[in-house]
């Protein structure tokens, strides 16, 4: 009844941002992603009659008032099999928490992977990706590898609202991203937060949702002919118009520092001296750059020339979440 889980995050090209249904985590519109080879979780669970609470320790901590997202989390999986023994889940990221890395989104992908091989279910990709979506919505893009589509659906209860690969890992091993850090603090405004004022209180989410699926077609048809250019301008204005929904919300919710303004106004200065690269935001001030391996090295050290930039990862697209045998405890 132990079980260990291996999931990296993913960042998306088109981002999602509003939910239908809050208890389902039902997503408003489909979103593309990347899994990021190298941002890792790993996760140990073991349902034990041992145990006599629940207990939750993430990187090397022992979470007391935090622990209840994921005793809810395990409390859904008892659920599910039936279950009645406690559980003990020992969490380690090897990036951020909490500063719109999309911890959750790997956090809660290996959760549910760990958990339900612990809890004795066997699930397919698109079992684990619905799984995964009721830790958090993103987290269901983190199940499958490369490039990866999180289906809106159109059921009630869900079923239909997955993810899935556009692509293997290897279709584009060229394509990266940079993920700079310019602060490791956690944000004020949660996403689950901040997409649902924003989806009740900006005047401009309406325009959001009409552009999207656009958005959608060209990133798609991009990453399946490899199309750099096209994927990053419309990622980067996905991203744009994502914010300016957050920015125009009551009251408003604006996740930038003045180091994420120097990354972006460099990022669009070095393309117009012909160094192509794009940039993307999530939840967070942290900034996303895409470039293409040529580039890579050129621009990972104007990035750390910045001033407010204290650290840059870089990714390539990567694998799913997996089950490995090296368990935490
Ligand atoms: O899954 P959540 O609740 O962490 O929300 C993720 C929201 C964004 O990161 C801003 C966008 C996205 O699609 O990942």
């Amino acid at each position: 009844m132990k079980a260990t889980a291996i999931a990296n995050a993913n960042i998306a090209l088109v981002k999602y941002w509003g939910k239908r249904d809050s208890e389902l985590i039902l997503p408003m519109n489909s979103s593309i992603s990347m899994t990021c080879g190298g941002l890792t979780t790993t996760t140990t669970v073991e349902f034990s009659e041992k145990f006599r609470e629940d207990s939750v320790t993430i990187n090397d901590e022992e979470l007391t008032k935090e622990k209840d997202a994921v005793t809810a989390y395990l409390d859904f999986i008892r659920q599910k099999t039936g279950i009645k023994s406690k559980a003990k889940m020992v969490s380690s990221s090897n990036f951020p928490m909490a500063a719109g890395l999309a911890s959750s989104a790997s956090g809660f992908a290996a959760l549910a992977l760990a958990a339900s091989k612990a809890a004795g279910l066997k699930l397919d990709e698109r079992e684990l990706s619905i799984l995964a979506r009721r830790g958090s919505g993103s987290a269901s893009r983190s199940i499958p590898e490369g490039f990866v589509e999180w289906h809106r659906g159109k059921k009630e209860d869900g079923l239909d609202s997955f993810a899935e690969s556009i692509v293997e890992a290897n279709h584009w091993p060229e394509f990266r991203m940079i993920t700079t850090i310019v602060t490791e603090s956690k944000k004020k405004t949660s996403s689950r937060a901040g997409m649902s004022q924003t989806v009740k209180t900006s005047p401009y989410y309406e325009g959001w949702l009409k552009t999207v699926e656009a958005d959608l077609d060209t990133v798609r048809a991009g990453i399946r002919k490899k199309d750099f250019s096209s994927v990053g301008l419309v990622a980067e204005q996905n991203c744009l118009k994502m914010h300016a929904t957050m920015i125009t919300t009551k009251p408003a919710i604006i996740y930038w520092k003045p180091a994420t303004m120097e990354i972006i106004n460099s990022v669009l200065s070095w393309r117009n001296e012909g160094v192509e690269c794009y940039f993307t935001i999530d939840a967070g001030p942290n900034v996303k750059v895409m470039c293409l391996g040529m580039n890579e090295k050129e621009i990972r050290k104007r990035l750390e020339m910045l001033d407010g930039v204290k650290k840059t990862i870089v990714c390539k697209p990567g694998e799913g979440a997996h089950i490995t045998q090296d368990h935490l405890f």
